[in-house]
């Protein structure tokens, strides 16, 4: 682009609006911000030529290569030097076992868990952090379950910046954690659970100048727009019905609300499929919500196995509620039990997902059920992590045996004997 478009920063609480490179991550009211792009010079066809002549040069710039930088337009039109791995360019899969599983026809899986820290993070921090070295902030920190905290140690890392970080003491999976000190993040373990980490890390913004990448900073929702905007171009820009994804702090149903809006005004495509947030029943506050048309927020005491979605108190909610709006959209919670057999069935599929990735599928299963989904529609899950995230619970699943687990396949220990092998394989 020759004359570099720009952006401003509104609150979507009060309207006040902010220099795209103000260093502030919520307004002065305490509302969120979202992030006014001014039009790209080209809409529908041209725009789409665009994105997919960026795919295919590997020459022209580096941030080309990204699944997030190629569609700049949409995300940060102002940008020049991008902190990039590259990310996205995460692939679109079909599996007739899951289909047959959930109950339709046509299933596509959308893994996110394929981004270089293994989660769909990335696209988000790649700019967030690209913001933040043109803020010029000394510091950047994040509360996280433990996959927004990978990503931000490994894009700090690389753009040169000191990484704060703040999880639920003991709730953590492993290999988040892992990549979070690997990686070089400050990393300190809160007593408490993911909300109040969450609070500590708003005092530390404010009060240390710590730059605050959480999803609540809207450059953290321009770039996971991607997601969907990738998706449907691989669909060849034709809308499935549904898109289904997990739900925790909520700033990924916010982002998908907010791509799709944009995407049809710019002709991008020509409506707009439905959007299934889903819940793990024992963190399920947005989905109490939506019970009740949304007339009260609620805040619960989470608890799930699925420690990633392991949110009381989802900072994103009001932006969700209008996403979820725009599309038509529904907010369902389903069991651990459900979230575990769905998952393993996604594993056993050579695909594999962590624990929250798979409320996806298990919610679209519900939703057949239910008869809010038909069997003959087109559903888009999301895969939001991958399975080797969390290989504690997996470990736990197999281990537990057939009796708890349908699809248990615990590892068995033998003598050095072709015997000992024969009887274990074939003879059971
Ligand atoms: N799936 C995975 C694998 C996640 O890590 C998260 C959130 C979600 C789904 C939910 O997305 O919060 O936008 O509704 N993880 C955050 C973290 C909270 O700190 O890594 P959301």
């Amino acid at each position: 682009m020759k004359s570099p478009a720009s952006s401003v920063l509104r609150c979507e609480a009060c309207g006040a609006q902010y220099a795209e490179i103000d260093p502030r991550t919520s307004c002065d009211c305490g509302g969120l911000l979202g992030v006014l792009h001014s039009a790209p010079s080209e809409t529908g066809p041209a725009l789409r030529a665009r994105f997919a002549l960026r795919r295919g040069s590997v020459s022209r710039q580096a941030s080309d290569s990204s699944g997030v930088w190629r569609f700049q337009e949409l995300v940060m039109p102002s940008a020049r030097q991008m902190i990039s791995h590259p990310e996205g360019n995460t692939p679109l899969l079909t599996a007739a076992r899951v289909a047959t599983y959930v109950g339709v026809r046509q299933l596509y899986l959308k893994h996110e868990g394929h981004n270089p820290t293994g989660s769909f993070k990335d696209r988000g921090m790649t700019v967030a952090i690209t913001q933040a070295v043109r803020v010029g902030a000394r510091a950047v920190g994040c509360a996280s379950t433990g996959n927004t905290s990978a990503s931000l140690a490994a894009y700090a890392a690389i753009g040169g910046l000191k990484a704060i970080v703040l999880v639920p003491e003991g709730h953590v999976a492993l290999g988040k954690l892992a990549q979070t000190i690997a990686h070089g993040a400050r990393t300190l373990a809160v007593r408490g659970d993911f909300d109040a980490c969450l609070r500590l890390m708003r005092e530390a913004q404010s009060a240390l100048g710590v730059y605050l990448v959480n999803s609540v900073n809207p450059w953290r929702i321009e770039g996971q727009k991607t997601i969907v905007t990738e998706l449907l171009e691989q669909l060849a820009w034709d809308p499935p019905d549904w898109i289904v994804l997990p739900a925790g702090n909520l700033g990924n149903t916010a982002a998908f609300g907010k791509a799709l809006v944009e995407m049809r005004d710019l002709q991008l495509i020509d409506r707009l499929p439905r959007l299934a947030a889903v819940q793990a029943e024992g963190a399920a506050p947005f989905a109490a919500s939506f019970a009740q048309g949304f007339a009260r927020r609620h805040r619960v005491e989470p608890s799930t196995v699925a420690s990633a979605i392991r949110i009381g108190d989802p900072a994103s909610f009001d932006r969700a509620v209008a996403a979820i709006r725009s599309t038509d959209g529904v907010v369902i919670s389903v069991p651990d039990e459900a979230l575990l057999d769905a998952k393993a069935t996604v594993d056993a599929s050579g695909i594999g997902c962590e624990p929250a990735s798979a409320a996806s599928v298990a919610g679209a299963r519900q939703l057949v059920r239910q008869g809010i989904v038909g069997p003959e529609q087109r559903v888009v899950a999301v895969l939001t992590g991958h399975l080797l995230k969390d290989p504690e619970v997996v470990l736990g699943y197999h281990r537990a045996g057939e009796g708890t687990a349908k699809l248990a396949n615990p590892p068995v220990t033998i003598d050095p004997t072709l015997r000992a092998l024969e009887q274990v394989v074939f003879s059971q």
